[in-house]
């Protein structure tokens, strides 16, 4: 189904194109403040754009981060978003597996996310309980909090998600 689907690392030009697919995916919450930043810290993440036809079909970023106290580099998935008039067709599953497999190619094994587990379940995510949120989250929220290792019998971190600047807003964790 997706086989005219590019998925490439974004490029600065993109960047009116990504404003424009959150404006559209996510019409009531304002991402901006979250994105451009994120996008800006370059190395520290992966940002992935879907594009069909050379239009922009969707987009995910993986910023990378650290568990207090441990030393290996994790992964926090968010955020990713897909045209509505282009939902159900894969891209979303195709950002995730295709951000997996460059995660892997660095040697990433460990990915969190917040988000719908029925959802990502489908990709192999699970409850989180042993690596807290920067934030506490709000209660009905604490099934959302979820990771995944990529590989069989990766080590499992205790602590909490150390988080760079974008993501040190409470805001994004308790609303
Ligand atoms: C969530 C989103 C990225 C999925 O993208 P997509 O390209 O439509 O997803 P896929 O085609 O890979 O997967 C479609 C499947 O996921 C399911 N699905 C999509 N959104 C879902 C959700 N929020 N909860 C549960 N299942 C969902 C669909 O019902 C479909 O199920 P099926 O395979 O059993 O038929 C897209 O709906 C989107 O951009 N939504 C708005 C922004 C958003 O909520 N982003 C996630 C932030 S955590």
């Amino acid at each position: 189904m997706n086989d005219n689907l590019e998925i490439r690392e974004n490029l600065p030009g993109d960047a009116a194109g990504i404003d424009e697919l959150y404006v559209t995916a996510f019409p009531d919450e304002d991402l901006f403040p979250l994105v451009r930043p994120l996008l800006d810290l370059g190395q520290s993440v992966i940002s992935l754009l879907g594009l069909r036809e050379n239009s922009i079909a969707g987009h995910i970023i993986f910023t990378l981060c650290r568990v207090e106290g441990g030393e290996d580099t994790v992964a926090l998935l968010a955020p990713l978003a897909v045209a509505p008039a282009l939902h159900n067709q894969g891209i979303g599953s195709a950002l995730v597996q295709t951000g997996f497999n460059h995660l892997e190619q660095i040697s990433i094994d460990h990915v969190f996310v917040l988000g719908d587990p029925a959802y990502y379940g489908r990709f192999g995510f699970k409850t989180e309980d042993k690596v807290a949120t920067p934030y506490p989250l709000p209660i009905e929220w604490r099934g959302a909090w979820q990771s995944m290792h990529l590989r069989d019998g990766g080590a499992t971190p205790e602590g909490k998600l150390l988080v760079p600047e974008p993501w040190r807003d409470i805001a994004l964790w308790t609303s």
